[in-house]
């Protein structure tokens, strides 16, 4: 499940083989594991690790780093705003040159998305079912459909105390589609246009974000499911550094505080093998155009 990197630097070349395997894991589902990479923190931003910040109506504490646009969190000062932004902007240059190294094939065709900083212990957080990220899902976001785009996450535990950051991962995606896609029903005619009139979705939600939202909201409301399913622990240490596919991968955070990640997204036509992708299999299975 995962492919173990001795990389110490996060602008550290790669070799041929290093590149090759590191895709080829990438679309087939593997987690791509740097234990060695650092991530400091000067004395001003070791402040933020305390769930002080973080506004507990959002969450997380979320960058847009093209925009430098922060959001999510309460209680800094003018001071501290610049500070956390410079902090959450060096962790997003991090992870794109980590990415540009390993993945030359995708860097050209990426956007970089959000960049999140999640200072709240998982274990003991209540919400809604749908925002449990303790349940195994894959990623589908209700507000920004991507139509088709894969999310391509790069994460950091940056925990002080030496505590993992625990995963479960399940099944392979074409398998959770199998399972999700009989219960779920089509999409209902000028849906998809309604919520883009009244800006409840920032782009057009797609026949695939409505198949991948409704895989992602079942999957999280069976209880079944989530006990039975295939699946194993993962335990990802403090200081350690690991990039997943979250729309393919099922996962759910267990246990951890202090996690830093990016997000960046990518057309499915910059894969080496594009039939690997959440749209191609959902196209294969339900036999449409869903973009
Ligand atoms: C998630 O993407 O579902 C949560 C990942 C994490 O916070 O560790
Ligand atoms: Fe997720």
């Amino acid at each position: 499940m995962l492919q173990t990197f001795s990389t110490m630097a996060w602008n550290e070349p790669f070799s041929d083989t290093d590149k090759r395997q590191a895709i080829e894991n990438l679309e087939n589902g593997r987690i791509l594991f740097f234990p060695q990479l650092a991530f400091s923190l000067s004395t001003d931003e070791q402040v933020f690790l305390s769930p002080h910040y973080a506004d507990p109506h959002a969450k997380n504490i979320s960058y847009h780093p093209q925009h430098h646009k922060l959001w999510g969190m309460r209680h800094l000062t003018d001071q501290q705003h610049i500070q956390l932004k410079t902090m959450l902007d060096r962790y997003s240059r991090y992870a794109y040159q980590l990415v540009q190294n390993l993945l030359p094939h995708y860097a050209p065709q990426l956007t970089v998305a959000r960049t999140s900083f999640r200072p709240v212990q998982i274990t003991g957080r209540k919400t809604s079912y749908r925002k449990d990220d303790k349940r195994l899902h894959v990623d589908a976001f209700p507000s920004a459909p991507n139509q088709g785009k894969r999310i391509l996450r790069v994460f950091y535990n940056v925990n002080p105390h030496g505590e993992d950051r625990v995963w479960r991962v399940g099944e392979p995606f074409e398998k959770v589609a199998h399972t999700f896609l009989p219960r779920i029903n089509k999409p209902i005619p000028g849906t998809a246009a309604l919520l883009r009139l009244l800006k409840i979705t920032k782009s057009y939600r797609t026949r695939y974000d409505h198949y991948m939202l409704q895989i992602h909201d079942h999957m999280k409301a069976d209880e079944r499911y989530q006990q039975q399913a295939d699946q194993q622990e993962i335990r990802f240490p403090a200081g350690s550094a690991w990039i997943v596919q979250t729309d393919d991968v099922s996962h759910a955070a267990m246990q951890g505080q202090y996690l830093l990640e990016q997000t960046f997204y990518l057309p499915v036509h910059a894969m080496q093998d594009e039939t690997r992708s959440p749209l191609r299999i959902l196209e294969k299975i339900t036999g449409q155009c869903l973009v």
